[in-house]
């Protein structure tokens, strides 16, 4: 069961090989210009640089060997060699019939699935969320479902930050406020009060301030440094403390990624590998990874061939507390441990690619992963303003992710209002879909762009049913429901019978539905959800166009109906999964 591509690559290659030629010129594609052709093969071209022969000769001989093959309708040779391709109904009609019958909608399981570990969302304690977080979040979701669905296991990790200098600026600041509380007082080490001294929008208050007192003031920093190190080294009233930080973060973490619909199998921090560095340490120095430098133990990683600075990482500072290096190494040591993964995946800002660089130089360097482990990190690009500058709120900071989820909905319920969609649904139901608009809207956004781009933050374009957008794509799925729906209400089930094209907007429906592999795969290899968008958008216009083309319960002659609301049925079960691989869920109506 291939896809047709796959097939037709298969026998041009052949027919390449029969001519003494390379099987690799066989390559097909599909056309560019889809008014003459479905595929196209330009291997002639390179075949006759390589035997320094004319290309329309070599095109002809490959196509005298095929023409009598039933696979084809048409095979014709255009300009200089170039090989046009029609296939033949029945070939669709199989397909399409494989596509229907499969749950994978033809999409093949990875032959040999890999243990998957998914480093993403990544928010900081006591820190607010931010649209970072929010890329990090809808990319890396969307690579897990993408290994999932190759059949991949999958280990996903919020990887809270937790165990940093912002612990250390926290606790002091809170020291400094209110020195009378029991988790300062040394002499208890036990029976802190049960909930903590504050809420979470203290703490995002809080954290700030602390901030900017430390780095105007080296003293004040000092404190904190010291405070860091103490409560990595287990001062019982410090770490009392930081468990409430951590309550109060985790749980708003929680609430913000449910809202998204992301959701993680690990919830761990930093802090969840402070009891594996000591040991780590030993090794990299009993094994010589590390060195003192001023105080500090650094491990170098510059390479006589950088064409940059790549700095040392440092395991301890001159304090003897460890910071974000050290984590992220230990976690490597506990992930391997714990998951013998055959791959790790980080998704972050663009901003870390040096640290990521850094951390995957040392982990080879050390050993602490296997040669046969791939260490991948995909750096986003910004989430721009207006003025294509990074978003900022008026008063200049990063907009909070909550405050962007609520103004997605309420935009997205402005539209559906405008609309007039679902004005007569029940209230409920209007405001889940306008959830779902709001999410498909910004999800969709992001995805559409390559990873590594940056891209405008434009939530009036983004919730329009119009154009390459969330909201379009809902409508086209909810628009094949709603075929479906009355379909059967009127008795019509699309049953199992054969499909059979006829015209041309069926023939680009069944190809549109076949290219569902190659646009997975594209994702998975190139970790670009991306390819799904487009691939998804591509499918929705097919869709389109072939509705606008015929009836379809309208339709007098029953096989022919059967054969159109099966292409719908299939059609509406392949967006739907693409959909979800993109974290994206469809309404039952809009
Ligand atoms: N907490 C970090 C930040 O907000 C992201 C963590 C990414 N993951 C990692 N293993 N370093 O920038």
């Amino acid at each position: 069961m291939n896809a047709l591509r796959d097939q037709l690559t298969l026998l041009m290659g052949k027919a390449f090989e029969a001519e003494g030629l390379s099987s690799d010129l066989g390559r097909v594609q599909r056309s560019g210009r889809p008014e003459l052709a479905q595929y196209q093969c330009n291997g002639a071209m390179a075949a006759a640089k390589q035997a320094k022969k004319n290309p329309r000769e070599i095109a002809s001989a490959i196509v005298e060997r095929l023409k009598d093959n039933p696979f084809f309708r048409e095979l014709d040779i255009a300009g200089p060699g170039f090989i046009n391709i029609r296939l033949a109904d029945d070939v669709l009609n199989t397909r399409s019939m494989e596509i229907a019958i499969d749950p994978r909608y033809g999409v093949a399981l990875r032959d040999h699935p890999r243990t998957v570990v998914l480093d993403f969302g990544g928010p900081n304690v006591a820190k607010p969320m931010h649209v970072g977080h929010l890329r990090s979040g809808i990319v890396g979701d969307a690579m897990q479902q993408i290994h999932k669905f190759a059949g991949d296991k999958t280990i996903s990790d919020v990887h809270l930050g937790d165990w940093g200098l912002q612990m250390g600026q926290l606790i002091s600041e809170i020291e400094l406020r209110s020195p009378d509380l029991a988790y300062f007082d040394e002499s208890v080490t036990e029976g802190y009060p049960a909930s903590g001294p504050v809420t979470l929008e203290e703490l995002e208050k809080l954290y700030p301030e602390a901030s900017a007192a430390c780095k105007a003031d080296p003293a004040r920093m000092d404190l904190a440094r010291r405070a860091t190190f103490a409560l990595q080294d287990g001062r019982p009233g410090y770490h009392a403390l930081w468990k409430t930080f951590l309550d109060v973060s985790l749980a708003a973490v929680k609430r913000e990624y449910h809202a998204l619909g992301i959701d993680f199998d690990l919830w761990k921090g930093e802090a969840d590998v402070a009891d594996m560095i000591p040991a780590m340490l030993e090794r990299f120095k009993a094994e010589g990874h590390s060195e003192e430098s001023d105080g500090a133990l650094i491990m170098r990683v510059a390479r006589n061939d950088d064409n940059k600075t790549v700095p040392p990482l440092i395991l301890l500072n001159s304090e003897g507390a460890v910071g974000y290096h050290t984590t992220d190494m230990a976690t490597i040591v506990d992930r391997v441990a714990s998951h013998d993964p055959d791959y790790i995946l980080y998704v972050t800002d663009y901003r870390q690619n040096l640290h990521f660089e850094q951390i995957f130089r040392a982990a080879r360097k050390s050993g602490i992963v296997g040669e046969n482990v791939d260490l991948g990190h995909i750096g986003f690009g910004t989430m721009n303003g207006p003025g294509n500058t990074p978003l900022k709120t008026r008063e200049g900071h990063l907009p909070k992710l909550h405050d962007l989820i609520q103004d997605a909905t309420q935009r997205a319920s402005a539209r559906l209002e405008e609309t007039g969609i679902g004005s007569d649904y029940p209230q409920e139901e209007r405001a889940d879909i306008a959830n779902k608009v709001a999410i498909a809207a910004l999800k969709f956004a992001d995805l559409s762009n390559q990873p590594h781009s940056n891209y405008i933050f434009d939530l009036d374009r983004f919730t329009t049913f119009e154009g390459k957008t969330g909201p379009y794509l809902l409508y086209a799925a909810v628009r094949i429901k709603s075929i479906l729906r009355k379909a059967r209400d009127e008795g019509i089930e699309p049953g199992t019978g054969a499909i059979s094209v006829a015209t041309d907007e069926e023939r680009d429906l069944v190809l549109a539905l076949d290219g569902f592999g190659e646009a997975f795969l594209g994702a998975y290899e190139k970790r670009g959800p991306n390819l799904l968008c487009d691939f998804v958008y591509g499918l929705a216009q097919a869709f389109s166009k072939f509705y606008a083309a015929h009836h379809i319960l309208s339709e007098s002659d029953e096989a022919l109906r059967a054969s159109r609301l099966r292409l719908a049925e299939v059609t509406l079960g392949e967006i739907e999964q693409v959909l979800a691989l993109l974290g994206i869920k469809v309404p039952d109506r809009m």
